[in-house]
Formats: C-alpha cells, sequence, structure tokens
C-alpha cells in the first residue's frame, strides 16, 4: 500500500520536471526504491559492479564474502598498497581461505540492458561507477569495459523503469564517467554503446576535459560515438559497437555515423585493424573509398554486412552483379593490407540470396532437403566469391567470407588458390553440417 501511494507521488511530481529541487528530491528516493524492486529481500555487500562482472570465483564464493566485515573493503583494497592493513584485519580464517584471483577485474561491465537485469538506465550507470570510483583495485586492473545504457523512455518499458529514469543524460554522470574512465589506467578495450540521441553530450563533456585515454587499444563504439577514436591516441583496432542500433534509425540532421566512422579513424596512426557493418546503405564504392583514404596503412579489414543495400529473399539466381569485384578492386590500393573478412556469400551480391529466412519453409517432408539446397548454393557462392579475391588481392595472407576461414595455398608471396571446408566433399559436408534426423532448430543455419 505505502508503495503504490509513494509511487502515485513519483508520477504526480514527474509531471513538472524542469524543477530542479524536485529532481534532487526524488534522486533521493530512487536508491532505496530501486533496492526494494530490484532486490526485494536483502542487498549484498558486495558492491554490485562486482556482482554484475559475474566472474566465477565471485559468484561460488558470494555467501563467505558476505559474511565478511566489510567485503567491499577487502576486495577493493590496492593489493599493493597501505591500505592492505585493513584487509589483514580480516579474521584469519577469512582471508586464508578467500585468495582474490588477479583477473576478477579484467572484465567490468555498466550494463543495464541484458537478460536478468531490469533497471534504469541513467541511474544504474551513475551508482555503477560510484562503486568503480570507490574501489581503487577495480580501476586499477580493469582490462575491459563494456558500457551498454538503454534509456527507458519507450513504450514498451516497464511504468517503474520509466518513473526511475532520468530525462536527459545527468550532467554528474558525464563527470563521473571521464573521472573513471581516467583512472582505468590499464583499460585496453572498451565497448560504447551509448545511444545516438545522447552520445552527443558525452563528445561535449570529454571534448571540454580534454579527455585523453592512452592505454586503450580495442575500440567499438556504437553510432555517433567515433568522437572517442581521437581520444585514444594509441588506438590498434577499431570495430563498430552498438549491436543492432548500429542498423536503426537515422540521425535528425540525416548524418551518416559509419561515414563519420571511417573519417575519425584518420586520427589514429597505430591503427591496424578496422572492422565495421555496413549498416543501412551497405559498403557502397565510395565507403571503401573512405577507408583508403582515411586508413591507407590497415592491415586487417572487415567489411561485414552487405555490400550494397540488403536483398529480400526472390528466390532467383539474379546473378552477380558485380559489386564485389569493384570493391575489391577499391581495396588492392591498400599496400599493407593482409587479412580482409566479408560478409556471408548471400551479402555479396553474386546472386544467391540466402536463401527463405523464415524457418517454416525448412520444415516438413523434404524440408531438410530444401535447406541442404540452400546450403549447397550458399557455400558454391562462397567458392565463386573467394575466387574473386584470390584473383583481385593476391597479396592478402588470409581471408573469411561469413566467418568461415578460405584455405589459402600461396605461392612466392601471392594467393594462388582457396579451398574451403566442402571442397572436394560437398556431398558429405552437407550431411554433416544439415544431419538426416535432428531437428531443424539444433542446425545453426545463421543467414546474417
Ligand atoms: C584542453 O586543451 C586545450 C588546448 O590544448 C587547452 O586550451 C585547454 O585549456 C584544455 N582544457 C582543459 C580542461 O585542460
Ligand atoms: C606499410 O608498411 C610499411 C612498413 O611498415 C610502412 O613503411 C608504410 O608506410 C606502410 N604504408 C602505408 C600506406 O601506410
Ligand atoms: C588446406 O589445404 C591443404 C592443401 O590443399 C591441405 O593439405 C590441408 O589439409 C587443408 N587444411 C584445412 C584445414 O582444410
Ligand atoms: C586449387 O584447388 C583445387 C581444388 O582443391 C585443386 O584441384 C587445384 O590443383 C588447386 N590449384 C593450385 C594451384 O593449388
Amino acid at each position: 500500500m505505502k508503495l503504490v501511494v509513494f509511487i502515485l507521488l513519483i508520477t504526480t511530481t514527474m509531471a513538472v520536471p524542469y524543477l530542479s529541487s524536485i529532481q534532487t528530491w526524488l534522486a533521493s528516493f530512487q536508491q532505496p526504491l530501486k533496492s526494494l524492486i530490484d532486490n526485494p529481500l536483502r542487498r549484498s555487500t558486495i558492491p554490485q559492479f562486482i556482482l554484475d562482472a559475474r566472474h566465477p570465483w565471485i559468484l561460488a564464493n558470494q555467501r563467505k564474502l558476505e559474511r565478511l566485515p566489510n567485503a567491499e573493503a577487502f576486495l577493493c583494497s590496492n593489493p599493493d598498497s597501505d591500505s592492505k592493513e585493513e584487509t589483514e584485519k580480516e579474521p584469519q580464517t577469512c582471508t586464508t581461505e578467500l585468495e582474490i584471483p588477479s583477473d576478477i577485474f579484467d572484465n567490468l561491465e555498466i550494463d543495464n540492458n541484458r537478460a536478468g537485469i531490469s533497471r534504469p538506465g541513467w541511474p544504474n550507470a551513475l551508482e555503477r561507477l560510484g562503486e568503480m570510483k570507490r574501489c581503487q583495485r577495480a580501476l586499477n586492473q580493469v582490462k575491459t569495459l563494456e558500457v551498454d545504457i538503454f534509456v527507458h523512455r519507450e513504450k514498451y518499458s516497464a511504468q517503474y523503469l520509466k518513473i526511475l529514469e532520468h530525462f536527459e543524460t545527468p550532467e554528474a554522470l558525464l563527470t563521473l564517467f571521464g573521472d573513471v574512465l581516467e583512472s582505468m589506467t590499464n583499460l585496453e578495450t572498451l565497448k560504447w554503446k551509448i545511444p545516438k540521441e545522447y552520445t552527443h553530450s558525452f563528445e561535449e563533456a570529454f571534448t571540454a576535459r580534454n579527455l585523453s585515454l592512452p592505454s586503450i587499444k580495442h575500440l567499438e563504439p556504437g553510432p555517433s560515438s567515433h568522437y572517442l577514436v581521437s581520444m585514444c591516441p594509441n588506438l590498434e583496432r577499431l570495430e563498430n559497437g552498438g549491436g543492432f542500433m548500429w542498423y536503426h534509425g537515422y540521425m535528425p540532421d540525416g548524418r551518416d555515423w559509419a561515414m563519420m566512422l571511417i573519417q575519425a579513424a584518420t586520427s589514429t596512426p597505430k591503427l591496424k585493424r578496422f572492422a565495421m557493418v555496413g549498416g543501412h546503405d551497405g559498403w557502397t564504392p565510395e565507403r571503401i573509398s573512405e577507408v583508403v583514404k582515411c586508413i591507407p596503412q590497415i592491415e586487417s579489414l572487415g567489411l561485414l554486412g552487405s555490400l550494397g543495400r540488403w536483398h529480400d529473399y526472390t528466390g532467383y539466381d539474379t546473378g552477380d552483379s558485380g559489386k564485389l569485384k569493384v570493391a575489391l578492386e577499391i581495396l588492392s590500393e591498400l599496400q599493407n593490407l593482409t587479412h580482409l573478412d566479408l560478409g556471408p556469400s548471400s551479402d555479396l551480391d553474386r546472386g544467391f540470396d540466402g536463401g527463405p529466412g523464415c524457418g517454416n519453409a525448412y520444415f516438413g517432408k523434404g524440408g531438410r532437403k530444401y535447406l541442404r539446397q540452400v546450403t549447397r548454393q550458399g557455400a558454391e557462392a562462397t567458392e565463386k566469391g573467394g575466387n574473386i579475391v584470390v584473383e583481385t588481392l593476391p597479396r592478402l595472407k588470409s581471408f573469411t567470407i561469413g566467418g568461415t576461414k578460405a584455405n589459402v595455398t600461396r605461392v612466392e608471396d601471392k594467393m594462388v588458390n582457396a579451398t574451403w571446408p566442402w571442397t572436394g566433399r560437398m556431398d558429405e559436408w552437407l550431411m554433416e553440417v544439415v544431419p538426416e534426423r535432428s531437428e531443424l532448430w539444433d542446425v545453426e543455419y545463421d543467414r546474417m
């Protein structure tokens, strides 16, 4: 009863969101209310960001750790610093039994958007960052940070999440993010998925403080978050992040975030690997030319997704559009390119369109046989695509199509041949990948 009244009160107050004093007042209630909904029985004494990281040692020892007088101090004090004294004061039985593995903070996340978590986006980020900032050991040790913030302003978000969500990116979060990222001095990989509608405020805040992240070697920014590239002067690998967000929608002003990511890579002289999904428009010749212009030193390249716009299944072999050859000819200007990843054969515009995406076509009598037929067409299209790669970019040392690595024969530093797992044994291979008696859903038939 009390809770209902409380929620009603908040809803009414939300009608006047621009009164900042009310927002502050609201914020002071978010934590208790959130805890109540998220974990009605008890909140762990282990900081939530450590639980979120799901390290097997933490999961296995959670109960024991929670019985320590101060689990946070035990886990977070730096092993080499003076604060170690504090840990030594823990009862002997606990500390000898609980030897903290050196990798518990290797992978951290700030994520309100994965299965099993329902928390409002901005408040969750504020809380997790606050915990990380207090945890010196985590700041020193983290190697990979994955940020995935989903802002619950959508039609389908649960009502209580909408109530707890902030209307705009909180100012305090922008500062806190900058502070925490700067303190993560051994961070190598940053995955950054902030909705494109909000990411601009991070750009402004980070630019204003001249954020520089020299330890980062591998960056995966989502749509319109290319601003991070120039803040990572030692970047070696740049890949698009954002998952499906990369495909969806446009910026209000029509800017092309794929092109912006390519252009941002100009500022990274140490970049060796660039991979991106074409998204809406696919890999057009203009985009591929931009890669050659902006990152001429690139050694490994992923042109993922389709070459040109994605086609629906027609059931007809539409023939080779020639797009693959054109794309590869542009790439032949890249002097140092040794590895190339291409999308699956259905994305290469060589006639094969991937077969019906809907599983129904493969059910019932003859379904297995039909799936084998489509799989064979895909394999044959991959083979033909592979031959064009060998012909057009003979200096490559390796390449993949749709995630399958070609077995390349090189003679005098040049590729002369590419074979595949099915080369010379197609029927046998088809029976392996689409066996007679298994259920359809056991078969990994992925047209993406
Ligand atoms: C950021 O860098 C610019 C140019 O180097 C400088 O003028 C400015 O004062 C710096 N700002 C901060 C907050 O350090
Ligand atoms: C290719 O690599 C060589 C050797 O590392 C380097 O000197 C050259 O500048 C690179 N080419 C381009 C276009 O960056
Ligand atoms: C690659 O090709 C060579 C020569 O054709 C062959 O001996 C080898 O077994 C192949 N490797 C794989 C993994 O298919
Ligand atoms: C290329 O592969 C095919 C099929 O395995 C084989 O018959 C042919 O001899 C190979 N050619 C070269 C030059 O290795």
